[in-house]
């Protein structure tokens, strides 16, 4: 189901009356993939309720089963019978991890490490990717690495008889970087220790916890976190039920921000702090966003969120917060078009290496909409105007270029509900990697969206 075999699908966004409802998003992402990935692992059954069953998280449970696990489907439930920890087999055939960086770049550590080769191959936007931020960690554990120049995709692993235990600090915020080197730590001997100066999601260190690894976290008093993993522990199946992607949330949240007069309640969002950067900012934008019944469920701090449309004004975005809004910045970038003033986004370098570019992808569609933005090398900048006169662009043919990035896609079509004129897209197929309801929904609630 790689994306590689959809064709693209334009799509335009128009004006829409208020949005109402009261939805339930779709099962979050990083979670998902952790869920089919430690599931497979682990000794005996995982069963998971919520997974997010897009093409990304998809093509990480068809890598797990062509490892050794076995994952089938009853009802609602995902149920995994795991090989057991340090019992992957070797592939037979490269795993396709189509669009999916997380998929990708946690299952070489998962098997990187193992005495065997194991191939990686993606979509175009996965192998214009850097991949050297994992392999360079995973080469000093022993492994043998054959990659494309620059350290692209089709990439080989094949890991030492005995790999080496390290202590690596993460150079630059990534989670994914930090959860390759923990996951490779499984099958190490010997004491495996992450330093990362800027907490990243945790998600990777509470479900490896809770599958029953021997992990420890440290916060010195700077926020440095260092993170030890004793490996080749036993893991042993869980229950999982996935809570609402706030990631996914975004859209209809800005959308209902966006479009006067719209009431939108959202159920059953992660309101982990590592991802709500997002909601902090919009709030301090003005935006009406009220956090009902924060409860735990499995772990984690979820909630209910209604989004009332709201007036906002434009906020410096500090860079420290970047991490825990990495993914919203194309939709904050939108929802920025329609406030009083200027928003200033900055430490965006990690921008650059998304599914897109996403930093340039988002200027050149906010220019073709006639919003007023300046995007600097790691920063944007965009100048709003609250009612979206002189927004979109009445001309089909100017259409906003996605490269494979189904945020930019998804932040595009929100812009077009609320702009003076359509906004079109290239391509609203590769939304189904993360977000397959989401036309559905977003139809539901009112937004007029069509598929061309
Ligand atoms: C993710 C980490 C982030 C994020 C991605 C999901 C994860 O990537 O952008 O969508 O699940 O670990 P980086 O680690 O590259 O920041």
């Amino acid at each position: 189901m790689s994306h590689t075999e959809t064709a693209p699908t334009p799509a335009t966004a128009r004006r829409s009356s208020a949005l109402s409802g009261d939805i339930r998003i779709p099962g979050d992402k990083s979670i998902s993939h952790r869920s089919f990935m430690f599931g497979g692992l682990a000794s005996g059954e995982t069963r998971i309720t919520g997974l997010l069953e897009g093409e990304d998280v998809i093509n990480t449970g068809r890598a797990m089963q062509a490892m050794g696990a076995s994952i089938r489907k009853d009802g609602d439930t995902w149920i995994i019978q795991g090989t057991g920890n340090g019992c992957l087999l070797a592939p037979e055939a490269p795993l396709d991890f189509g669009n999916a960086g997380t998929g990708c770049r946690l299952t070489m550590g998962l098997v990187g490490v193992y005495d065997f080769p194991s191939t990686f191959i993606g979509d175009a936007s996965l192998s214009r990717r850097p991949m050297g931020r994992v392999l360079d960690p995973l080469r000093l554990m022993g492994v043998q690495v054959t990659s494309e120049p620059g350290d692209r995709l089709p990439v080989t692993l094949r890991g030492p008889a005995i790999p080496t235990p390290i202590s690596y600090r993460v150079p630059m915020p990534s989670a994914q970087v930090k959860s390759a080197v923990l996951l490779a730590g499984l099958n190490t001997p010997g004491v495996t220790t992450v330093i990362e100066p800027v907490m990243t999601r945790d998600h990777t260190e509470k479900m490896l916890a809770g599958f029953g690894a021997d992990l420890t976290v440290e916060t010195d008093a700077a926020g440095v976190r260092t993170i030890r993993l004793e490996g080749r522990g036993r893991l042993t199946g869980q229950v999982i039920d996935v809570p609402g992607d706030p990631s996914s949330t975004a859209f209809p949240l800005v959308a209902a921000l966006l479009v006067p007069g719209s009431d939108v309640t959202i159920r059953n969002v992660l309101m982990n702090p590592t991802r709500t950067g997002l909601i902090l900012t919009l709030r301090e934008m003005g935006a009406d966003i009220e956090i009902l019944d924060p409860r735990l469920a499995g772990g984690e701090d979820v909630a209910d969120l209604r989004v009332r449309a709201s007036e906002l004004t434009g906020v410096t975005v500090p860079a420290e917060r970047a991490p825990s809004m990495i993914d919203e910045y194309p939709v904050l970038a939108v929802a920025a078009c329609f406030a009083r003033g200027e928003t200033v986004m900055t430490g965006l370098d990690e921008l650059r290496v998304k599914e897109s570019d996403r930093l340039a992808a988002v200027a050149r569609g906010l220019e073709l909409n006639g919003a007023d933005c300046t995007e600097g090398p790691d920063w944007l900048s965009v100048r709003g105007r609250p009612d979206g006169r002189g927004l979109g662009n009445p001309s089909p043919d100017a259409r906003v270029v996605t490269w494979l990035d189904h945020r930019i896609a998804m932040s595009f079509l929100v812009m077009g509900l609320a702009s003076e004129h359509p906004v079109t897209v290239d391509d609203a197929a590769i939304i189904a990697t993360s977000f397959p309801e989401f036309m559905q929904l977003m139809a539901g609630l009112g937004a007029d969206i069509q598929q061309s």
